[in-house]
């Protein structure tokens, strides 16, 4: 239930809220004539790559709002706090991707071309329990980590590169706050609840593996290849399920 006078204790989500407030940025803090150097059948690429980068930066706005009063009619004002900043995170993320398409002069792939977009938004939708959202989120932010970790590596020097460094500083955050609420929360789920966090996970990757085989031609124009992704975040989410506890160590 929703308190109207909650007392505001909670000092590790509040802190991050902080820092979702003071890290907020703005367009101009990114120079957009940084295009040089950025080749045609570069740029050409990087639109359809960034194709599911740009839908997903929108899923992640819809994954906040539905997480959201979840958390906030359980009584948690505090991470809810949080996920309101997290919001206007993934929105301006997806206005700065708007913007960089028309920039660049590119377009993202035609949504025929990629179902498994669309497959892995649904993928998520069917959750209806924070747990299993945060978690989703959180693979969701990790795979947006490997996109823009991967354009920054290639293209340090131009808007892509900057543009992708300042995004991940916010990227960083939210896996702050999906370290903090699932460390909290997963010594009080049973085992049923702890299997399905490792279903969804594998059921989104194997969605990914498909995007990357989709992906297979421009990513090899960027010299970058769909396999070397796929392991770069498995590796990554592997590390989270073993922090969390959700497999032993070995
Ligand atoms: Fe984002
Ligand atoms: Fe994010």
């Amino acid at each position: 239930m929703i308190q109207v006078d909650p007392t505001l204790s909670d000092e590790g989500f509040l802190r991050l809220f902080e820092k979702g407030i003071k890290g907020q940025w703005t367009q101009d803090q990114i120079d957009w004539g940084a295009v040089e150097g950025l080749r045609q059948d570069h740029r050409e690429a990087l639109g359809q790559v960034m194709t599911p980068v740009y839908l997903g930066e929108q899923t992640a706005m819809l994954g906040v709002s539905a997480v959201l009063p979840m958390i906030l009619n359980s009584g948690q004002a505090e991470p809810a706090m949080y996920l309101s900043s997290m919001g206007l995170d993934e929105a301006r993320h997806f206005q700065n991707l708007n913007r960089l398409y028309r920039t660049l002069g590119i377009e993202p792939l035609a949504s025929r071309r990629v179902p498994e977009m669309w497959r892995y938004q649904a993928r998520l939708l069917q959750e209806r329990d924070p747990v299993q959202w945060v978690w989703g989120i959180l693979i969701s932010d990790l795979f947006a980590k490997t996109f823009y970790g991967g354009f920054a590596r290639r293209f340090p020097d131009t808007v892509v590169g900057r543009l992708s460094r300042r995004t991940l500083q916010d990227e960083a955050r939210h896996q702050a706050f999906s370290d903090r609420y699932l460390t909290r929360v997963l010594p009080t789920l049973d085992e049923e609840g702890r299997k399905n966090l490792l279903v969804l996970r594998d059921d989104l990757f194997r969605v990914m593996e498909k995007l990357g085989t989709r992906l297979q031609a421009p990513m090899e124009t960027l010299d970058w290849s769909p396999e070397d992704f796929i392991r770069e975040l498995w590796d990554d989410t592997e590390i989270w399920a073993r922090r969390l506890g959700l497999i032993s160590e070995s």
